[in-house]
């Protein structure tokens, strides 16, 4: 079993390495924020109070989150090879979250990877962005298109663009990843979890240099 966590700001490319991580290493992939984003579309009392932050680029507070991703996390570690956990913990309390729930399960985590990406590159990549509606597979109008426009490779269903993709919104969630989630970075740090990677190559290079840094720590 082999569980990891994908951070990096807005935009980094999370989604985008984890899925590809999740399909090379037989992975579950688990992006947060689709949860949150399913939660708002099934209109439930948890989704709208999160949309109430979502919408404005805030973090949904840490007890509303932990309490929509903590099932999921165990079902997740549990029931398969093991998981790419990306976009929580977002905050020092959710990593410490995080680290209980995990230990509740005697599961360990092996590999805390962060990509680095410059500002001015993560408003490029998110003002075109596409997203599919059916699986949440990201793509790109210019450097990662589908194959057929606005329609998803994987499950055929229809793309759209995120709703906090908006500049003002990006720059909000910019802002508040410096003040809230870099300082996660350094949780991980001082455990001997955290690698940084340059995440500006293309796609498929990036994920060349991660493959081989988690094959060198045992994945499979
Ligand atoms: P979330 O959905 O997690 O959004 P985010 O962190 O802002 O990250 P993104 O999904 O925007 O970017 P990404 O790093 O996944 O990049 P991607 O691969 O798509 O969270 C949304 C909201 O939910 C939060 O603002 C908050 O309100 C709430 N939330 C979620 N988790 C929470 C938590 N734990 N606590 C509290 N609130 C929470 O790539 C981006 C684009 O770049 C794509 O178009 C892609 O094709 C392109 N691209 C990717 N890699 C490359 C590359 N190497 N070169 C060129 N283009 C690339
Ligand atoms: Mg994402």
């Amino acid at each position: 079993m082999f569980n990891m966590l994908i951070m990096g700001p807005p935009g980094a490319g999370k989604g985008t390495q984890a899925q590809d991580l999740a399909k090379r290493f037989s992975l579950r992939h688990l992006a947060s924020g689709d949860v949150v984003r399913s939660e708002v579309d099934g209109g439930t009392p948890k989704g709208l109070e999160a949309n109430e932050y979502m919408k404005d680029g805030k973090l949904v507070p840490d007890v509303l989150m932990t309490s929509m991703v903590a099932d999921q996390i165990k079902v997740a570690c549990e029931s398969s090879n093991g998981v790419v956990l990306d976009g929580y913990p977002r905050t020092l309390p959710q990593a410490e979250s995080l680290t209980k729930i995990l230990g509740e399960c005697g599961i360990e985590m092996r590999a805390v990877v962060n990509l680095k990406v410059p500002g001015q590159e993560i408003l490029d990549r998110l003002v075109f962005r596409l997203t599919c509606h059916g699986c949440n597979r990201v793509y790109h109008r210019n450097n990662n298109p589908p194959k057929v426009e606005g329609i998803c490779d994987d499950c055929g269903k229809g793309l759209k663009i995120r709703p906090d993709d908006n500049e003002q919104v990006i720059r909000e969630r910019l802002r508040v990843y410096e003040e809230q989630t870099a300082p996660v970075l350094k949780y991980y740090e001082e455990r001997g979890l955290l690698k940084e990677f340059d995440g500006t190559p293309p796609i498929g290079e990036v994920f060349q240099c991660v493959v081989q840094y988690l094959q060198k720590l045992g994945a499979e």
